[in-house]
């Protein structure tokens, strides 16, 4: 039976481009879901702007736009990265739009409604506010002087310079860094959603360790039950519960029957993750509660490590107390670094802009290519490494899998008018293609882990074997062989014929399972083998005797030097005005 699937990556804020980290994350995602397709489940894939919160409203300020206008000036930027890179996200909306704006209350309502007791309290806090700017001031819009080493121009929640960890309140000297004017302590009522209920609690425990969870990921949740860390860098017991309000003037979602309260971005932002597939699925004329109603669908979100607790706790939660679908799983990858763990900085040149990898001419698919093989499904970083990634797209893709076609093209069509052999069931020939349908099932069992550094270790395995056969083979030397030994030409000719087309089968079936990670030369490959590359069982449906290919064309560029030296260059420092 196909399954049905609901896919997300993480929202990114709509106050920025994308980096090199965002694009990781959406390529492994992507790449699942083609996997996905080629099994024949059903999938709906999407993402959105994270438009709301603090940060944004503040940034729209300073750009002298509203904030609506200010996320629809970045979410215009964002095709070109998704295009380029052959993510195929079926739809991208916005938590700004009237769809997660009137889920976000729905949800309030039913987690406040609940009817074997509300899972939401309002309680009075102390927090500082900005005088001149007349709003209550995020931790990371306060700053002030180290209370431990008395460093100058420290954040609120903790010092950069000694890594003391601390609530603002304990900042000497503290100041906004909106207006710069001196912050006062104002009480102001918030609401929040009750983690600590033993109702939530009992669930939570059940969800995050019934073997779902990578066990990296369980592992560190399981500590949240016991120990939480607070603001002052005490620790309490169990988990806290949840402020999930924040004060006019914020760019947010109102909270029903609470004037001039909004909800925190993180309370609205994976609703958005909802609201994008409520109008997909309205757009094409099908039915929200119908599809999420289905107890076969399963829901899925591919995050970084940073927005774990988000995702496992909070979010879950939501979902359950207010009556609905929680997630089947929650897939955390680590993060990127560039180039030996360098800390990506632009000023240093050392960060990877993705757009200017495609400016440059770079195809997408050496580094959907490179993340595949770096990628094993476990919360661990990875590193982008120049030299590394030059090798492996050179030696390994192009030297061992694209190359098989072009040695094997030239002899079929020059000899056998373009068609191909037929191989008989018993002969070594077709035993290199049984060897090589062999690891479908191993490789579809890779993908569904996300271990597709995995996949591409056994591609690779297979591309060797492939070429080992050629080699050993020597076809090159037939077609003399044949002039030279009249009586024996046809033999020779034959046996030309079934190693061409024997190999040109074997990179049929290598493309067929690289297809997730490389959709465009797959759609090459198709054209030019005139054969589908595009499910998993095409991998199984042999070409028959006969079988006509168009004339090979080249599929894919090396890496030049000269392009990662031009990738990695600072950019040039802007001459003063
Ligand atoms: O960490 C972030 O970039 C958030 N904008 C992720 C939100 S994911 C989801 F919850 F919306
Ligand atoms: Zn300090």
């Amino acid at each position: 039976m196909p399954r049905q699937l609901f896919v997300t990556t993480a929202l990114p804020y709509a106050n920025g481009k994308f980096h090199i980290g965002h694009i990781m994350e959406y390529i492994q995602a992507d790449i699942w879901v083609r996997h996905q397709r080629m099994s024949g489940n059903a999938v709906d894939f999407v993402c959105a702007d994270d438009a709301h919160g603090a940060p944004i409203m503040i940034a729209a300020e300073k750009a002298g736009k509203t904030p609506q206008q200010f996320v629809a000036d970045i979410a215009a930027g964002r095709k070109p990265y998704l295009d380029g890179f052959h993510i195929a996200f079926d739809n991208w909306h916005s938590t700004d739009a009237p769809e997660n704006h009137a889920l976000a209350q729905q949800i309030y309502r039913d987690l406040r409604d609940n009817p074997q007791g509300s899972l939401i309290e309002t309680r009075t806090i102390e927090q500082f506010f900005d005088p001149e700017k007349n709003m209550f001031l995020p931790d990371r819009f306060i700053k002030g002087e180290c209370p431990r080493c008395h460093a100058k121009d420290q954040y609120g929640d903790n010092c950069e310079v000694c890594g003391a960890v601390y609530a603002p309140t304990d900042l000497i000297a503290p100041y906004s860094a909106l207006s710069g004017a001196k912050p006062v302590l104002r009480s102001s009522e918030h609401f929040f959603f009750k983690l600590s209920d033993p109702r939530c609690v009992a669930f939570l425990q059940r969800w995050t360790q019934d073997g779902r969870l990578q066990p990296e990921v369980a592992n560190k949740v399981r500590e949240w039950f016991s120990v939480r860390k607070n603001a002052d860098g005490s620790t309490s017991e169990g988990l806290g519960d949840w402020d999930i309000s924040r004060d006019a003037p914020y760019f947010g979602i109102e909270i029903p029957d609470a004037p001039g309260k909004y909800f925190y971005v993180w309370l609205d932002a994976p609703i958005g993750y909802l609201a994008s597939l409520k109008n997909l699925l309205e757009r094409r004329g099908q039915d929200y509660e119908a599809y999420m109603a289905d107890p076969a669908l399963e829901q899925y979100h591919f995050i970084g490590k940073d927005i774990v607790t988000f995702h496992t706790l909070f979010w879950p939660a939501t979902l359950h107390f207010s009556g609905r679908k929680t997630p089947d799983n929650i897939f955390v990858h680590g993060f990127l670094t560039v180039n030996n763990g360098e800390k990506m900085s632009k000023s240093r040149g050392t960060g990877l802009d993705p757009l200017k990898y495609l400016s440059l001419g770079m195809n997408p698919e050496w580094l959907r290519y490179y993340l595949a093989a770096k990628l094993n499904g476990r919360n661990e970083d990875v590193d982008f490494n120049a030299d590394d990634f030059m090798a492996r797209v050179n030696s390994d893709l192009i030297g061992k899998f694209v190359n098989i076609a072009s040695r094997a093209a030239g002899f079929v069509h020059k000899h056998f008018d373009g068609r191909l052999a037929g191989l008989t069931d018993d002969d070594e020939h077709a035993r290199l293609l049984v060897q090589v349908r062999t690891s479908s099932e191993q490789l579809q069992k890779r993908y569904e882990e996300r271990n597709t550094l995995q996949a591409v270790m056994e591609v690779m395995r297979l591309a060797d074997l492939v070429n080992g056969y050629w080699n050993e083979q020597q076809p090159w030397g037939l077609p003399k062989k044949a002039s030279a030994e009249p009586g024996a030409a046809a033999t020779h000719l034959r046996t030309l014929h079934q190693v061409s087309s024997a190999t040109l089968e074997a990179f049929r079936v290598l493309t067929v399972y690289l297809t997730p990670i490389l959709p465009a030369l797959s759609k090459q490959v198709e054209a030019f083998l005139m054969a589908p590359c595009s499910h998993w069982s095409d991998a199984h449906q042999p070409l028959g005797e006969g079988h006509a290919i168009a004339p090979y064309q080249h599929l894919m560029q090396r890496v030049d030097a000269k392009q990662l030296e031009a990738l990695f260059e600072p950019p040039a420092a802007t001459a003063p005005a």
